[in-house]
């Protein structure tokens, strides 16, 4: 069976690089070891913390680690998911279909894609993370979403250690949503996803900041490599490299409210930013605008600030702990109330 360190840190695992400490720690490649190590799991647990009975033990699958904040030690089992492999299984006169292992990083498999001419994935360059956590939250930026690109995916069951295919439909997709963060959560471990990728690209450069970033770049007729650079440029640009600074991208989803209450914020608020989600009476409201607006841009509470370039993402410049990072989200969710009437939900998931 693979090795399981014990008592390891998880600061090199998780992008906020948050020094969090697992009682155990092991990788799997393949399906069999994954259900060697939880198998593991359920045998020692108990003995190991001294408990029986009822406790539920908990584990934990991490891809990236790019889309979690520690608030504490996982007082159990944390599984890297390091599945490889991106296969093209199937090809039709307009697509090819090409299955990725769930431990393979998000943008190595993008950059995979543009180097063979498979459009699709380009606007979604750049974003951290391994394919396997992709789904789980619907990845999306710059007017493109996974589910657009989405053709099925691979889970193994904790309930009856079964693999099964989940379809678009079955997934349930929405903004920053899918059944595996919602009912299912917690229920399956993702193994492999299939995408459905156009061999003639539709590009998406609706969004102003790639068309003005297009243009700096002198390009006229743009390709799916030059979208992807302008995407590139655009998150540098942006976004703070978790290499250099902890982040893990937006750490709240932009609010939908009902039209009504947006227009009567826009009446006080004349600035605000919002985008009407069509076919629907409701509105996304830019939380960064609103975050921003309450005085909190570039705030910083000791190691845990609030990006200076971008309000949505919070940052631990060293030393914070994950208490002190989630302690400034609730400050901000509290002044978001107070000055909009809004309820900011969190978008990183909190252990
Ligand atoms: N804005 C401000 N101040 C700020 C930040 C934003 O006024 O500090 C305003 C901007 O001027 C703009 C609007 O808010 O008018 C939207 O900003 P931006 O284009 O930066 O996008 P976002 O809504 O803040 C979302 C995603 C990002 C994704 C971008 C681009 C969510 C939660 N976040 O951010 O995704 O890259 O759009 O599509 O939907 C992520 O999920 O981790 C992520 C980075």
């Amino acid at each position: 069976m693979n090795s399981i360190l014990e008592h390891v840190s998880l600061k090199p695992y998780n992008t906020f690089g948050i020094d969090a400490h697992a009682r155990y720690l092991a990788e799997f490649s393949t399906p069999d070891e994954l259900a060697a190590l939880l198998s593991w799991g359920s045998r020692s647990a108990p003995k190991a913390e001294g408990r029986q009975g009822t406790d539920v033990w908990p584990v934990l699958v991490l891809g990236g680690g790019s889309n979690i904040l520690f608030t504490r030690d996982v007082d159990g089992l944390v599984l890297r998911n390091r599945i490889e492999g991106i296969d093209l299984i199937d090809e039709d006169e307009d697509y090819v279909y090409v299955q990725v292992g769930a431990g393979e990083s998000w943008h190595g498999f993008v950059e995979h894609c543009l180097a063979r001419d498979w459009a699709g994935v380009e606007n979604l360059s750049l974003i951290p993370g391994s394919v396997g956590a992709a789904p789980m939250q619907n990845i999306g930026a710059y007017g493109v979403e996974i589910k657009d690109v989405f053709q099925e995916l691979q889970a193994w069951s904790y309930a009856d250690g079964r693999i099964y295919t989940f379809s678009l439909n079955d997934c349930a997709f929405g903004y920053r949503e899918s059944v595996f963060k919602r009912q299912y959560r917690g229920e399956f471990v993702i193994l492999t996803v299939t995408f459905r990728l156009p061999k003639k690209p539709v590009l998406h450069t609706e969004y102003g900041a790639i068309r003005e970033e297009l243009e700096r770049m002198g390009v006229r007729e743009p390709g799916i490599r030059d979208v992807s650079k302008a995407v590139i440029a655009i998150r540098r640009g942006r976004l703070p490299d978790p290499a250099e600074i902890g982040n893990a991208g937006s750490f709240f989803k932009n609010p939908t409210v009902p039209d009504e209450q947006f227009e009567a914020l826009q009446a006080e608020f004349p600035e605000i930013v919002g985008y009407r989600n069509t076919g629907t009476d409701t509105t996304k409201i830019a939380a960064g605008w609103m975050i921003e607006q309450c005085g909190l841009k570039g705030y910083r509470h000791g190691d845990a600030g609030v990006h200076a370039r971008q309000a949505l993402v919070l940052v631990n410049y060293g030393g914070a702990t994950g208490r002190e990072i989630y302690e400034l989200s609730e400050e901000i969710v509290v002044s978001v109330r107070q000055k909009f009437g809004v309820d900011l939900e969190r978008e990183v998931n909190v252990f």
